[in-house]
């Protein structure tokens, strides 16, 4: 009997849509359900994703409900305002998509306990938190797509500046998913050699240039967000490379947000830390040593999640 392996989607504004089209693409589910308030809209991606099935191959995309998502084992959750202008943070969201998160989480619990949940939406960690605290599934079984996406574009960045291939590229930015997020250099090595310790590829460790490097990275979604008014591709394979780590077992060491358990003095908080993730979702931590600034840094980006959520009720 072939497995049918079903993915849901709650949210197909450009984010949902570009999950749910790299998904489709990458053949990670037999049936992917698009989910969203304004159906017709869900219809219409579906079949314009089904258009390409011919192309693709055996992978079914179709509008539901949320009942229609009961054998899901996993549903990512894209729903929500988004940044409307390069000056608006992430954090400011917030009070609107709790709201909004209140009446999904409610309906997947109802109809979709057994699925593993993945957030995407801003701002991200809180939402996560909330989303944990909302729902009655396991926390380990509900992720943040975190700094993944921060860690996707500093690594094509420095492979760039390197002359490498970004996969060889070995560096992590941890913490919130925003302003507060912190560049892990003292362990951050290309072919095994440490960053810091250059030169790589005969080109020599230029300080200023890694930290414009890493500001690069903290800030595209606002230079993209100013071009194009939002972002959705890279967030999209972000949603996929989390989905596949999930359904096949990986166990891969992703940055994603999860809930911290006391390492290095954090806890009662989501942010991004290196974790394992598998098919129950988060199933271990990496702990790397960091220096003294990446480890205050870290503190302070505890600090400013934990004060975001002040005065929001869950
Ligand atoms: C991004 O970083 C907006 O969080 C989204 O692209």
């Amino acid at each position: 009997m072939i497995q049918r392996r079903t993915i849901g989607i709650v949210g197909i504004g450009n984010v949902g849509k570009a999950a749910a089209y790299a998904l489709f693409n990458q053949r990670l589910a037999s049936e992917i359900i698009l989910n969203d308030l304004d159906h017709k809209r869900a219809e219409g991606e579906a079949m314009d994703l089904m258009h390409g099935q011919m192309l693709v191959g055996n992978v079914t995309a179709r509008a539901g409900h949320y009942a229609d998502m009961a054998d899901a084992q996993l549903i990512v959750i894209s729903a929500g305002a988004s940044q409307k202008s390069p000056d608006e943070t992430r954090l400011e969201l917030l009070e609107r998509n709790v709201r909004i998160f209140e009446q999904i989480v409610a309906q997947l619990d109802e109809h979709a306990p057994g699925a593993m949940l993945v957030v995407a939406t801003n701002p991200v960690d809180v939402l996560t938190y909330v989303t944990q605290e909302l729902s009655e599934r396991p926390a380990e079984r509900i992720i943040g797509t975190g700094t993944l996406l921060d860690t996707a574009r500093f690594r094509a960045l420095l492979g760039r500046h390197y002359g490498v291939d970004p996969r060889s590229v070995h560096a992590y930015i941890l913490g919130e998913h925003g302003d507060s997020e912190v560049p892990i250099w003292s362990n951050a090595s290309i072919g095994n050699q440490r960053i810091k310790e250059g030169p790589i590829n005969d080109i020599a460790f230029d300080e200023h240039a890694m930290q414009q490097l890493f500001e690069n990275a903290r800030d595209a979604a606002y230079q993209i967000i100013e071009r194009k008014g939002h972002t959705d591709t890279a967030i999209g394979v972000v949603i996929a490379r989390i989905v596949r780590a999930v359904i096949e077992d990986q166990r891969s060491v992703l940055p994603v947000s999860v809930r911290a358990n006391g390492a290095y003095g954090i806890r009662d908080v989501c942010l991004s830390l290196p974790a394992v993730v598998g098919r129950h979702g988060i199933a271990g931590r990496v702990t790397p040593t960091l220096s003294t600034t990446e480890h205050e840094g870290l503190q302070a980006s505890a600090t400013v999640l934990k004060e975001s959520r002040e005065g929001v009720t869950v």
